[in-house]
């Protein structure tokens, strides 16, 4: 049957609604979200394009964290006291009168400008920053920001969507005024009193888990204020502790001290070899921390090479092809050895025999046969291999960098890799390299507004003779 008009521009109207509510209904589930890019992967910007970063950091845990957000895209703006900057510019210097690579490795894709914060017209270029910026980042000692007047309150005046991210050594309590260094953080986050051998002293580890992991902490906790951003549309404090982000990186030995109450930690070697446990989880020198027995062993040439070992684990699932290259069939059967709680006690036999095996062979050799059949090791690769190795400089992960002052250096890339958030690795900057362009560019300060920041002295090193008075 013929509609009539007027049915037809019912239906008409009909249909249009059905589609207004599907789209309404694709875009409550989109989570209004912008429709997808069209643009290829990796030439829609970065993952923090237009967020902008007033980086009050130095030395190694915040400049850590700001030099991630800067990989992923982030504007950094390094603030620096006027000739003298970064203390670690000038800090374990290998090439006379440049930056240090402690400086130049942990302050690529950033900005440099020289402010001193405690001049009255470097406050005013500083509260203009805080204006135009998303986060300000600083991991000064205790109580330094407010003494630059830069408090909290003061922050949020000006810019109540400014998230303030800090590192601090210790949280609030009785320690919280400290000042914290590296190893301090490591010895007091609970990394120390677990690493290295039972008979021997704590140790601190190679890997700088107090600064550079606190600084993966906070950057973390930035790019999460980010996102609440966004809902609340206001700024808030992002605070992380050395203490607390040593002891995270370390839960499985807090784990341990509470399985401790119930009974011994079998996995442990010194479980095996009848030891007794203490009240406090104890080092466990190379055991492996999961429930894989691991130890490391000698290869080829360990004699005259101090990293010729690897990291050797027996699994459980792959028990039976270990015995095999090791030349002990028997073992797989024997009940002796057969099953994982057998061998607890024998560890270190085991092990003792497994590197008579290693020890005929080159580490590289024993990871080739043994990736062949799953078993998993590793080798112990010395700095220098790191810096050599192919893979690596492929990937972006060991990145060669050029620098005007000091020539070529290797640099350590972004190490989470994004498929649109591409990272291109950037040079270290110069001292208040940048001053000039973020004075106009960044605050749009006008030739003669320059010229009287300048003119006042905030933004440069005090005259020798007005040091001297
Ligand atoms: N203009 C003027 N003054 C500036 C400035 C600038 N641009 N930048 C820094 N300063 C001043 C600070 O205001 C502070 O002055 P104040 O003591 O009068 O308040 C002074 O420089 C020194 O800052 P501070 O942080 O105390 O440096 P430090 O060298 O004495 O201590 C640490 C270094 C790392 C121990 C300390 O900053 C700290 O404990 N930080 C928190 C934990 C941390 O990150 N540790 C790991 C570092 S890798």
């Amino acid at each position: 049957m013929a509609k009539s008009k007027k049915q037809k521009s019912r239906t008409k109207a009909a249909s249009k609604k059905v589609v207004k509510l599907k789209s309404k209904k694709l875009a409550a589930k989109a989570n209004g979200l912008p429709k997808p890019s069209s643009k290829p992967y990796g030439k829609d910007g970065k993952a923090l394009t237009g967020v902008r970063i007033l980086d009050f950091t130095h030395v190694q845990s915040g400049p850590t964290c700001t030099q991630l957000l800067g990989y992923m895209g982030a504007d950094v703006i390094k603030v620096e006291r006027p000739g003298v900057g970064d203390i670690t510019r000038t800090q374990l210097r290998d090439v006379k009168g440049q930056d240090s690579l402690y400086f130049t490795m942990l302050n690529g894709n950033k900005r440099s400008i020289t402010i001193d914060s405690k001049h009255p017209q470097g406050k005013r270029v500083l509260d203009a920053l805080i204006k135009t910026c998303d986060v300000l980042v600083e991991n000064f000692a205790p109580g330094a920001l407010d003494r630059m007047g830069l408090t909290w309150e003061h922050i949020h005046k000006l810019n109540p969507r400014m998230i303030v991210a800090s590192v601090k050594g210790f949280g609030p309590g009785p320690y919280e005024d400290c000042k914290v260094y590296e190893n301090v953080a490591q010895c007091a986050g609970g990394s120390a009193s677990t690493t290295g051998f039972r008979e021997g002293p704590p140790l601190v580890t190679g890997a700088q888990i107090g600064d550079s992991g606190t600084g993966l902490h906070v950057a973390w906790g930035i790019v999460c204020a980010l996102y609440q951003r966004m809902r609340t549309g206001r700024g808030q404090k992002v605070l992380c502790a050395m203490q607390d982000g040593v002891l995270n990186l370390a839960r499985v030995k807090l784990r341990d001290q509470q399985r401790l109450k119930v009974g011994p930690l079998s996995e442990y070697s010194q479980f095996g070899e009848g030891v007794p446990f203490g009240k406090a989880v104890p080092r466990a020198g190379n055991d492996s921390g999961g429930g894989q027995p691991g130890w490391i062993l000698k290869c080829k040439g360990w004699e005259s090479d101090p990293d010729a070992y690897i990291y050797f684990i027996t699994q459980a699932p792959v028990w039976g092809e270990i015995c095999d290259l090791i030349g002990k069939p028997q073992w797989k059967t024997d009940p002796d050895y057969a099953t994982p709680p057998a061998r607890l006690p024998k560890l270190k036999q085991i092990f003792a025999t497994i590197e008579e095996w290693t020890m005929t062979k080159t580490k590289f050799e024993v990871m080739d046969i043994c990736n062949k059949v799953d078993i998993p090791v590793g080798p112990i690769l010395s700095m220098k291999e790191i810096a050599e190795e192919k893979s690596l400089r492929d990937t972006g992960t060991v990145v060669e960098v050029d620098h005007p002052g000091r020539g070529k250096y290797l640099t350590v890339g972004n190490p989470v890799k994004m498929s649109d958030s591409i990272t291109e690795v950037e040079r270290s900057p110069l001292l208040g390299e940048h001053t000039d362009e973020i004075l106009k560019d960044v605050l749009g300060f006008k030739a003669a507004e320059i010229a009287e920041v300048k003119n006042s002295g905030a933004l440069s090193a005090p005259k020798k003779e007005e040091k001297a008075a």
